[in-house]
């Protein structure tokens, strides 16, 4: 499968939400990723239901939705009922994670789990067969704009080993500090979806930065094929 691009609106322009939502339809973007942040699970406070209730309306792409909150179970009926195709909650956040994957997809939501930087993926091993999806980040969540942390590439690849152990067909998503200097190892490693904020949004053209990356990651993946052979 081509990997997925999902670039994070969190480094979008907020006072133009719908102009920049708009502008990602006619490009390579698959996904838009939303990071709701409550200043307490994070040391950050970005946005939440409203706010994604403004962007599905102008979005053309389904909405993967980060949740980096504490007791995301009270919210996930509110998020899915705002456009949510996409629920992700961190497994550093529930307690009962088996309970909350259940009701995202009782909802009819795509149901990721997230992985703080220290928190090792066999973890997931008991949960990987229910999971449509797996967040591996590769910064410590609550802000754009960070360094990627190396060590990634390894999780990634030993997630990869998991998921085909216990049967899982969860995509492994990569989020945090993600451009053109990492993303080929990391679709390499095994990743499926590609975050990337301020990679994206800070450059001169979002666009043409999302048709780049696509462009790269589509001749990396015909030169590893060819490798192959
Ligand atoms: C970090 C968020 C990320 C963030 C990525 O807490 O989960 O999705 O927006 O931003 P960059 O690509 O700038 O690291
Ligand atoms: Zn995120």
């Amino acid at each position: 499968m081509a990997p997925l691009l999902a670039p994070s609106l969190l480094a979008a322009d907020f006072g133009n939400l719908q102009s920049e939502t708009e502008r990602l339809a006619a490009s390579a973007a698959d996904w838009l990723h939303c990071d709701v942040m409550d200043g307490r699970f994070v040391p950050n406070i970005s946005f939440g239901i409203p706010v994604l209730q403004a962007i599905h309306r102008h979005a053309q792409q389904p909405l993967d939705v980060h949740l980096m909150i504490e007791e995301p179970q009270h919210y996930l009926a509110a998020f899915r009922d705002a456009g949510a195709a996409n629920l992700t909650v961190h497994y550093e956040a529930c307690p009962h994670l088996h309970r909350v994957v259940q009701q995202i997809k009782a909802l009819g939501c795509r149901a990721g789990v997230a992985l703080n930087p220290h928190t090792p993926v066999a973890v997931l091993a008991d949960i990987a067969a229910d999971l449509d999806l797996v967040c591996i980040m590769s910064v410590n969540p609550g802000f754009g704009g960070q360094s990627f942390i190396p060590n990634t590439l390894r999780k990634v690849a030993e997630l990869k080993e998991l998921l085909i152990d216990n049967g899982s067909e969860a995509l492994i998503e990569v989020d945090g500090g993600v451009s053109l200097d990492n993303a080929g190892a990391l679709v390499e490693a095994g990743a499926d979806v590609l975050v990337a904020g301020s990679f994206v949004f800070n450059s001169p053209d979002p666009v043409q930065t999302l048709a780049d990356l696509r462009a790269y990651l589509t001749a990396t993946l015909a030169g590893t094929a060819q490798d192959q052979r």
